[in-house]
C-alpha cells in the first residue's frame, strides 16, 4: 500500500487493508514482495497526474520482473487521481489492473476477483448509491505511531465548491457517518490502546450524522459523546470550514478538556474580494470575529490555517490584506500554497491569472511571516510545563517523542514505557520544528 496525500488517504489505506485481509492479503514494506500494489493518490494540487504516471512506470518494472518469474501482481490505482483521471490511466498505463475512486473501496474484493477472472482492467469511479462505510468491515486498530493516536473518518465530501478546489468532484457530495457507527469504531480503537483520536472530514465541522435518538447530530454532540469514552484522553478534528463553526462547537471547546486547544481552520485569503471570488462565503472580519469567539471559549486555543497565494485576480492590495490578517490573528502553524490551476474548477478559466514569478515573491514573504509566528508560538511555551502524550522513540537513543496539546513534537530523555501515557514535561528548548523538554513529577491538568 503506497499512500500519498492527506490524512483521509492514510485512513482509507488502512480501511482498504482491512477489506483485503479476509482475502489473505497483509501489508508489506517492499513493493517487490507484493502480490498486489495499491497506489493511493492525491489530486489536490499541481502535477498530480504526472507524478502518478511516473510512479506507475516504476511499479510496472517491478510487476514485469515479478511476472517474468511467474508471480502474478495486481496493480491498482486508488484515490482522487483515480477518480478524476480513471479513463486516462487505463489508456496511458494499460498494465494497471484496477482503478478505483474513493467511494468504491468496499467493492475492492469484487474488483480483485474480476481482475483475476477476466484478466483485463477493472474501473470503478462511480459514486455508488450505497455508503461504503455500511459495507466496509470493522476497522482494525489503525496502524499509527505505536497505536497511541489514530484517525477516524466521520464525514466525507464537500458541497462548498470553492473556486479553486477539486474535492467536490473527486470525493463527491457531503456525507456523514451515523453516530452509532462512529462511536462503535471509536470504542474499538480506544480499547486497542489509542489515547488520541482525530476525527476526519473534508468539512468535518459540517458533520450531521444520524443520531441513535433518530435526530441529526452535529459535530459538537458527537464530541461530547466521544469525550465519555473511558481511556480516550484527547480529541481533535480536521479540516474545518469557518462557515460551519457553530455556537455549539465553540461551546464544546469551552466545556470539553479533551477537545485539544489546536484548531486547523483554513482561511485561504485575507482579502474580501478574493474570498468572494473563491466562493468561501465569509469575509476576513467574519474570520477575525470567529477566532475571537473561539479564544474567548478556550483561551489557550492555537490556530493553524491554509493559504493560497495568487488566486486569479489577486492584486498587491489583496495580498497585503492576507498579510494583515495573519498579523492580526497570529498562527501557530500554517500551510501555504501557490494557486495551481485544476482543470474543471471555476477558477481554472478565470481571467487575471497571476504570474508565477509574482506568486513566488508573495509566497516567500508570506512564509517568512508564518515562520516567524510559528517560531514565536513555539518559543512561548518554553519554561511551561505541558502535558505530552508519548507516541514512540525519538531519533537519538534513549530519547522518546510525544506531542503537546498544540500538536508540537516534544523530545525528552526517558524510558520506553512512556509510550501511551500523558506526562508533564518542562519545555526547555525549541528546535526548528519541535521542542525539547524534561519529564517533571508534578501533575498538570491535560
Ligand atoms: N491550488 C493551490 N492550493 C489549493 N488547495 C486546494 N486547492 C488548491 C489549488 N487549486 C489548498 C487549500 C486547501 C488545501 C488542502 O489545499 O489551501 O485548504
Ligand atoms: Fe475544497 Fe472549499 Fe470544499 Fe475545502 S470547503 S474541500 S477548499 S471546496
Amino acid at each position: 500500500m503506497i499512500t500519498w496525500g492527506c490524512q483521509m488517504n492514510v485512513y482509507d489505506s488502512a480501511r482498504m487493508t482491512d477489506v483485503l485481509r479476509p482475502l489473505g492479503y497483509t501489508p508489506v514494506a517492499d513493493p517487490a514482495a507484493a502480490e498486489m500494489i495499491i497506489l493511493n493518490t492525491c489530486h489536490i494540487r499541481d502535477r498530480a497526474a504526472e507524478k502518478v504516471f511516473s510512479e506507475l512506470g516504476r511499479l510496472r518494472l517491478i510487476k514485469d520482473e515479478r511476472e517474468a518469474q511467474g508471480r502474478k501482481t495486481v496493480l491498482a490505482v486508488a484515490g482522487c487521481v483515480a477518480q478524476a483521471e480513471g479513463e486516462q490511466i487505463l489508456k496511458r498505463a494499460p498494465y494497471v489492473d484496477i482503478v478505483l475512486g474513493p467511494q468504491t473501496y468496499h467493492r475492492l474484493p469484487e474488483m480483485v476477483a474480476k481482475a483475476a477472472r477476466a484478466g483485463g482492467s477493472v474501473i470503478e469511479t462511480d459514486f455508488p448509491a450505497e455508503q461504503k462505510f455500511d459495507f466496509l468491515p470493522e476497522a482494525e486498530a489503525p496502524q499509527t505511531v505505536e497505536n497511541v493516536t489514530a484517525f477516524l473518518t466521520v464525514q466525507e465530501g464537500c458541497d462548498k465548491f470553492c473556486s479553486f478546489c477539486v474535492v467536490p468532484y473527486t470525493r463527491g457530495a457531503e456525507a456523514s457517518r451515523p453516530v452509532a457507527s462512529v462511536l462503535a469504531e471509536a470504542r474499538r480503537i480506544v480499547a486497542s490502546g489509542v489515547r488520541e483520536l482525530t476525527l476526519l472530514g473534508q468539512n468535518v465541522n459540517a458533520y450531521h450524522g444520524e443520531g441513535p435518538d433518530g435526530g441529526t447530530w452535529a459535530l459538537a454532540q458527537l464530541a461530547y459523546a466521544l469525550a465519555e469514552i473511558p481511556g480516550l484522553e484527547r480529541i481533535r478534528y480536521t479540516t474545518s470550514h469557518p462557515r460551519d463553526m457553530g455556537d455549539d462547537l465553540i461551546a464544546a471547546h469551552h466545556d470539553l478538556p479533551a477537545l485539544m486547544p489546536f484548531l486547523h481552520l483554513p482561511v485561504q485569503s485575507g482579502s474580501d474580494s478574493i474570498l468572494r471570488a473563491m466562493n468561501r462565503g465569509h469575509t476576513a472580519d467574519d474570520y477575525r470575529r470567529l477566532v475571537d469567539r473561539l479564544r474567548t471559549a478556550r483561551p489557550d486555543l492555537a490556530l493553524s490555517s491554509d493559504f493560497i497565494i495568487g488566486h486569479p485576480g489577486e492584486t498587491d492590495a489583496d495580498f497585503e490584506a492576507t498579510m494583515q490578517l495573519i498579523r492580526d490573528v497570529g498562527f501557530a502553524q500554517a500551510f501555504s500554497f501557490k494557486y495551481s490551476i485544476r482543470p474543471g474548477t471555476p477558477a481554472a478559466g478565470a481571467p487575471l491569472q497571476v504570474k508565477e514569478a509574482l506568486k513566488d515573491e508573495r509566497l516567500y514573504a508570506l512564509q517568512a511571516l508564518l515562520r516567524e509566528q510559528q517560531d514565536a508560538f513555539n518559543d512561548s511555551v518554553i519554561g511551561d510545563v505541558a502535558p505530552v502524550l508519548f507516541t514512540g522513540h525519538g531519533r537519538k537513543p534513549g530519547q522518546m517523542v510525544g506531542r503537546s496539546p498544540w500538536l508540537q513534537p516534544v523530545h525528552v530523555d526517558g524510558p520506553a514505557d512512556l509510550v501511551g501515557t500523558i506526562r508533564p514535561v518542562l519545555i526547555t528548548q525549541r528546535l526548528s520544528n519541535s521542542l525539547v523538554g524534561n519529564l517533571v513529577e508534578e501533575c498538570v491538568p491535560a
